[in-house]
């Protein structure tokens, strides 16, 4: 089975190749799902694809995670039906992570799967969720509870869309690009730790977005469901998982606004954390962390708590799916590149979050 996307990536991708394709694929069977915001913020971009459309094969809604629930896919299944889409159609999503994810779901579900193309437009979505079929609507209060895996026919990373995202976005997406880097290593890495992420514009970005694009690709094509290789793509996500989820959560006793940390934000204290773990255990260089400490302290706020809130977190930690046993599953790494899968006790986790808390708060 072809477990692959195509991957369209470059500064004028949509228009001088994902264009080009959807001609040769037949217009008439091409459908699309688009974030109603970008037709105010990206006319420009988007007009090339726009105006090979009839109108009545693209649908507009909201998206962000608030509208990541059934009453949206409603929407998509009514606009599914009332278009006659078939399984002969594509359906391409142009949005954020919570589009593609919403109408990959769509998408997996209608007359039991039909094509789709992803065209993520912010940093998360290309160098993360737009890829690897994950997809996904919150339901019950909890994030992504329902979903199905669904592999885009193609993904197209065009960067023209980054010059609308706040800092707070980029940065967010910036973490999963410092992730990619350490476990590619090389020249990745080299580029990473010189790169400002706050004053770059989309062509410098497109690096980034190429590398990780196709690095994810290339992971999910091992091992789409998530038995082996891919599991490495949680490097940093134990403890940065359990920060977000429980900053989300939980009032600090500092008085800042916990509930504003981005997933991003999250990992990066999560890699800090986990390297410093596989430098005890595993001998993973301190140079390399000491970079990596470096790099967080210029672009990221310390994320603030206390020993007494280790507890929960721990508990958040125990709660992970990525367990296999009744110990934390942790992706570990011996140096740039090589990714280990490891067990690890209370007492390490303990001590990879004291080391967090003393390098950067
Ligand atoms: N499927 C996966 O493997 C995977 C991986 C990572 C994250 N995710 C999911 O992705 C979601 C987060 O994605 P996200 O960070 O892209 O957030 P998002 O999709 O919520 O988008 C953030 C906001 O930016 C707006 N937006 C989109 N493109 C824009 C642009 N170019 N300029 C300005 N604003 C723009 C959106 O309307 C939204 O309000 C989460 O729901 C998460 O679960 C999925």
């Amino acid at each position: 089975m072809n477990h692959s996307s195509i991957i369209f990536s470059g500064p004028n991708a949509l228009k001088c190749e994902l264009v080009p394709y959807l001609i040769e694929l037949g217009i008439d069977r091409v459908f699309m799902i688009l974030d109603k915001i970008l037709l105010e913020i990206h006319a420009d971009t988007l007009y090339p694809l726009m105006d090979l459309l009839p109108k009545e094969h693209i649908l507009l809604i909201e998206a962000g995670e608030e509208y990541k629930h059934l009453d949206q896919c409603q929407k998509v299944w009514r606009f599914f039906t009332e278009s006659k889409v078939n399984r002969n159609d594509v359906v391409v999503n142009v949005g954020g992570g919570v589009l593609t994810d919403l109408g990959g779901f769509c998408a997996s579900i209608y007359k039991r799967g039909i094509s789709t193309i992803n065209v993520p437009t912010t940093l998360m979505g290309m160098v993360d969720a737009a890829i690897g079929g994950k997809t996904a609507v919150d339901y019950l209060g909890v994030k992504n509870l329902l979903g199905a895996f669904h592999l885009p026919i193609a993904v197209c990373g065009d960067s023209s869309f980054l010059s609308t995202l706040t800092q707070k976005e980029l940065l967010s997406g910036f973490g999963e690009i410092v992730k990619h880097s350490l476990l590619v290593g090389g020249d990745m890495w080299q580029r990473v730790i010189q790169f400002d992420p706050l004053y770059s514009d989309s062509e410098e970005w497109q690096y980034f977005v190429d590398l990780s694009m196709k690095y994810k690709e290339a992971v999910v094509k091992e091992d789409l469901y998530d038995n082996g290789l891919r599991k490495c793509l949680n490097l940093g996500h134990t403890i940065g998982h359990a920060l977000e989820s429980y900053f989300i959560n939980s009032k600090s006793s500092f008085g800042t606004d916990r509930d504003l940390v981005s997933h991003g934000e999250a990992v990066i204290a999560g890699l800090i954390a986990e390297l410093y773990m596989s430098n005890q255990l595993l001998g993973f260089p301190s140079d390399i962390l000491h970079q990596l400490i470096y790099l967080a302290k210029e672009n990221y706020a310390p994320l603030l708590f206390t020993c007494k809130e280790y507890d929960p977190l721990l508990k958040l930690m125990k709660q992970d799916k990525k367990n296999i046993s009744k110990a934390v599953s942790y992706v570990g790494m011996r140096s740039l590149g090589e990714p280990v899968l490891l067990e690890v006790d209370d007492e390490e986790l303990k001590n990879g979050l004291d080391f967090y808390r003393e390098m950067l708060c």
